[in-house]
């Protein structure tokens, strides 16, 4: 049960109210208790639901936890440092056989050992938009983590979700639409997870921003200060979809929520995800993100990474706590209980590998191999890097590539970089601030200024940080070039290193890579650099048939020269895992057609974004614990241009390809039944809130033809105007392949949380009457069958 504390309650208003009276005055504010009460506290944090679908895995871990004394339960609930690569250990119960858990970076492959795939990153997936490729990729990354004993995948990432639009960790996650990055998530979680490995959702929530995401001195970490129905409505969102696939593990964010520490929040912890999710398994810390002891075992935090001073070695305080009567033991139970629950869940019990088996601390040393990559995981691999290009321009028919006979290749990003770093563990933590790091994983080195914005030594594949991957190899842009011009008898002419090159007059096309480098750690400080600006400009100047592909780990703007009339094509290529440079030769000389679509919206000027001027840092009086006030609500992204009437560049789910279609055909239908009104909590929880949620309450069909000349897949896309909300939200998409002069139907189900807005008021979903406005076609803005639904 749920119960509010009135005492606190009242305090909280009483403290809400000086807060905002006081807003003038200079002094900085010094106590946090200053804040006490802007999160609602919310105790006792509910034990394990263990319903239907965990019934037997939560009786065995009931069985094995009822075995354990008070001082095993609290040991597992801490890191150890391990003694392999694993990013994190638990404890253990040698006595009853339990091995404990190894937990590893990160949701775009294995981080930091040999014989793994460096998969597309989450942005890649997003822009790829296809349900089915993205739980293929996690299915096939899940089986790598497997194969080396990593009981827990810390991934996928779903927050950030994309507010900030230079966030420097934008690219671990899928897109800021939270519908598609839920969609895509819970295939992540399932692919993973059916592989037999936990996923470790992550980071909740409301972790917007890199700067200050972590104190610094007397600097407390940020604090997103969040309202409830935009909580729900956009951040919670994919959690909620993560939450009802089942996932094993969430993991609390670094930042604060409403000045509460993440993994010591209790209104997120117990009362969102414990209570009104129904989440039945374990909450673990960001690496270093526990700033209290008894205070976060009593929110629902309930493992503590990558150790923990505040519950001690051993988790000793823990037992302290039980002893004198702070803290319960059926609290300490519970920790271990939902741990040891998603281990039997993912079948953990049987044939597991030894924690962290071939992964070595240091490479250098001999080392048992793992070879964890799959001979299947190939195709999925090159479709995934395929599917996850944008092209966003092609005029006078420059692509596809027709045997030139002369191409010239220019920009640092068409080579793979000179070598793979191996530094030290903790090198790799002391420069991830600067944005080049890691353990047998290729991240280039960057350009001067600092924070970086590219990363000037080759082509890049995936972003930095923990989410950076080891590949087994990487095809770079310019190795597949060339070995297409092999096949074609075409000359290459290239210099990758000046940015104004000389040209050979004769090229037929002259391609230019460039990139947009983030990183875990720092945010970027633009959306465009001048230096490969000035490259791009100074090829068009003398070639007017000027092709640029921009590797980016996040939005890259191009307004500088998108109208060029030299510069003939534009490819968005993300950040397509190893496979980059084959996928793109596919889809550049017309081998595949492009079928991705921005999963983001490319502005004209950075100061179009909603939250232009942002990362907040510390301010005014709230210099010791900077403040970051989410007011413009779920207005992010798209729906913050089509609010203010804002023309981006490129909108939101845009992408052209080699053919064309027409959209035809609407069709609506409400389901018989279906009753407006609120569902009163707590009725019928199940995984990720409410079950009737997901109930169906209406079905669109549309019907797509390809009307032009070239076999292509289309990405349908629905959006629904909910009355109140934003001009129209994505609640679709359907992406299917059509032959030329074929037609396909496609159909769309919304559920009745597609429909419904959270209310404050109710504290539950609220599906309204009403008109909803019903829009399908091929972009956020290019939709062309308009229908209406009558609730
Ligand atoms: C955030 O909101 C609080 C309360 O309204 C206000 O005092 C503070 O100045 C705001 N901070 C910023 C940076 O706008
Ligand atoms: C507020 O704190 C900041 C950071 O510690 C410090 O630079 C500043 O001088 C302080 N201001 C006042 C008025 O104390
Ligand atoms: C944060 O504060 C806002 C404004 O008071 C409130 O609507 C929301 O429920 C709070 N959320 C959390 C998690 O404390
Ligand atoms: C606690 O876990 C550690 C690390 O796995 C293990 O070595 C130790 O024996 C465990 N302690 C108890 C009391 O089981
Ligand atoms: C309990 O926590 C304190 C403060 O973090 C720490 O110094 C102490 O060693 C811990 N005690 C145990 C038994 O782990
Ligand atoms: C009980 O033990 C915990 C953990 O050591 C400590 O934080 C707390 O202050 C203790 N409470 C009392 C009443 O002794
Ligand atoms: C990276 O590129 C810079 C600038 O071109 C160059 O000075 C540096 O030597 C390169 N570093 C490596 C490791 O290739
Ligand atoms: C580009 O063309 C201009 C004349 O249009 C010439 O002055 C310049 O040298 C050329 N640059 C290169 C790098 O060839
Ligand atoms: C386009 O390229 C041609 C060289 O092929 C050059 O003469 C012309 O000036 C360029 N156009 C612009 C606008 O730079
Ligand atoms: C973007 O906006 C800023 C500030 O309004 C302006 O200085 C800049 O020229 C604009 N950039 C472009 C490419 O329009
Ligand atoms: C779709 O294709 C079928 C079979 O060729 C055809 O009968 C139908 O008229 C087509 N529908 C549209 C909307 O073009």
């Amino acid at each position: 049960m749920v119960s509010f504390n009135t005492q606190q309650l009242a305090r909280a208003t009483l403290i809400s109210a000086a807060l905002f009276q006081s807003a003038t005055a200079v002094a900085n504010i010094t106590e946090d208790s200053y804040f006490y009460g802007q999160s609602p506290p919310v105790y006792p944090s509910p034990p394990q639901p263990g319903s239907a679908s965990w019934a037997t895995a939560y009786a065995k871990a009931v069985a094995l936890v009822s075995q354990m004394t008070l001082e095993e339960k609290a040991n597992i609930t801490v890191g150890y440092t391990p003694m392999t690569g694993c990013s994190g250990e638990t404890g253990s119960v040698p006595r009853l056989n339990w091995p404990g858990v190894c937990l590893s970076d990160a949701g775009n492959g294995l981080r930091a050992t040999d014989f793994v795939n460096g998969w597309p990153s989450g942005v890649h997936v997003g822009a790829a938009w296809n349900r089915n490729l993205a739980y293929q990729r996690a299915l096939h990354m899940g089986g790598e983590f497997k194969k080396k004993g990593v009981n827990v995948a810390l991934g996928p990432v779903v927050g950030p979700l994309g507010r900030v639009a230079e966030g420097g960790r934008n690219w671990e996650g899928i897109s800021n639409d939270p519908y598609l990055c839920g969609a895509l998530a819970a295939e992540s979680v399932s692919g993973i997870q059916t592989a037999g490995v936990m996923t470790s959702v992550k980071h909740y929530i409301g972790n917007e921003q890199e700067t200050n995401r972590v104190p610094d001195g007397d600097v407390a970490a940020v604090s997103s200060n969040i309202d409830d129905k935009t909580l729900h409505e956009l951040y919670l969102w994919p959690f909620t979809d993560a939450v009802h696939a089942g996932t094993g593990s969430i993991m609390c964010s670094y930042n604060r929520i409403n000045n509460s520490y993440a993994c010591q929040n209790s209104k997120t912890l117990n009362g969102i995800l414990k209570t009104e999710l129904g989440f039945e398994g374990f909450v673990v810390s960001d690496w270093g993100a526990q700033h209290t002891g008894l205070d976060s075992a009593l929110a629902g935090l309930d493992v503590v990474m990558p150790e923990s001073t505040y519950w001690g070695v051993n988790g000793g305080n823990l037992t302290i706590a039980v002893n004198n009567g702070s803290l319960t033991e059926a609290r300490v139970t519970d920790m271990a209980t939902r741990l040891i629950s998603a281990w039997y869940q993912m079948g953990q019990d049987v044939d597991f590998p030894e924690k962290g088996i071939g992964m070595a601390l240091d490479y250098s040393t001999p080392h048992t191999p793992i070879y964890a990559r799959d001979p299947s995981s190939q195709t999925v691999l090159l479709n995934g890097a395929l599917e996850g290009h944008v092209l966003v321009k092609n005029t006078n028919s420059a692509l596809p590539l027709k045997s030139p006979k002369l191409l010239s290749i220019f920009g640092y990003d068409a080579v793979a970089p000179n070598k793979m770093d191996v530094p030290s563990p903790s090198d790799v933590i002391a420069t991830w601030t600067f944005g080049f790091e890691s353990l047998l994983t290729y991240v280039p080195f960057i350009s001067t200024t600092a924070p970086p914005q590219i990363a000037i030594n080759g082509t890049i594949i995936s972003g930095g940080g923990s989410g950076a991957n080891a590949p087994a190899y990487i095809s770079a842009p310019f190795d597949a070039i060339k070995e297409q011009a092999y096949l074609d008898g075409t000359s290459l002419f290239w210099d990758f290193y000046d940015n104004d090159p000389a040209i050979d007059t004769s090229s037929d096309a002259c391609l230019v890579f460039i990139n947009a480098f983030a990183t875990e750690g720092s945010d970027r400080i633009g959306l465009h650099d001048d230096y490969s600006d000035a490259l791009i400009q100074n090829v068009a100047a003398n070639c007017s048939n000027t092709i640029v592909t921009i590797h980016n780990a996040g939005v890259r703007l191009v307004d500088q020269w998108i109208d060029h009339p030299n510069i003939t094509a534009v490819i968005f290529a993300h950040l397509p895992g190893q496979d980059s440079g084959r996928a793109l030769v596919q889809l550049l000389y017309g081998y595949q057609s492009f079928s991705g679509k921005l999963p983001y919206t490319v502005a004209k000027n950075e100061s179009d974004y909603v939250n232009a001027g942002e990362p907040i840092l510390p301010e005014g009086e709230f210099q010791l614990f900077p403040q970051d006030n989410f007011t413009e609500g779920v207005y992010i992204d798209y729906r913050g241009f089509d609010q203010k009437n804002v023309t981006p560049r490129y909108e939101f789910g845009f992408g052209l390809t080699y053919t064309t279609f027409e959209y035809s055909e609407l069709t609506i239908e409400k389901l018989a039944g279906v009753s407006t009104s609120y569902l009163p909590p707590p009725a019928d929880v199940i995984e990720g809130g409410i079950a009737s949620l997901w109930d169906v309450v209406a079905q669109v069909t549309a019907t797509i033809t390809n009307t032009g000349s070239v076999d292509a897949a289309e990405i349908a896309q629905l959006y629904v105007g909910i009355p109140g909300g934003p001009v129209r939200q994505l609640r679709g998409f359907s992406k299917v392949d059509i032959p030329v002069g074929s037609n396909v139907t496609v159909e769309f189900d919304l559920l009745r949380r597609d429909l419904s807005e959270w209310g404050v008021t109710e504290q539950s979903w609220v599906l309204q009457s009403g008109s909803y406005p019903i829009y399908v076609g091929a972009s956020s803005r290019d939709l062309p069958l308009v229908g209406t639904l009558t609730i």
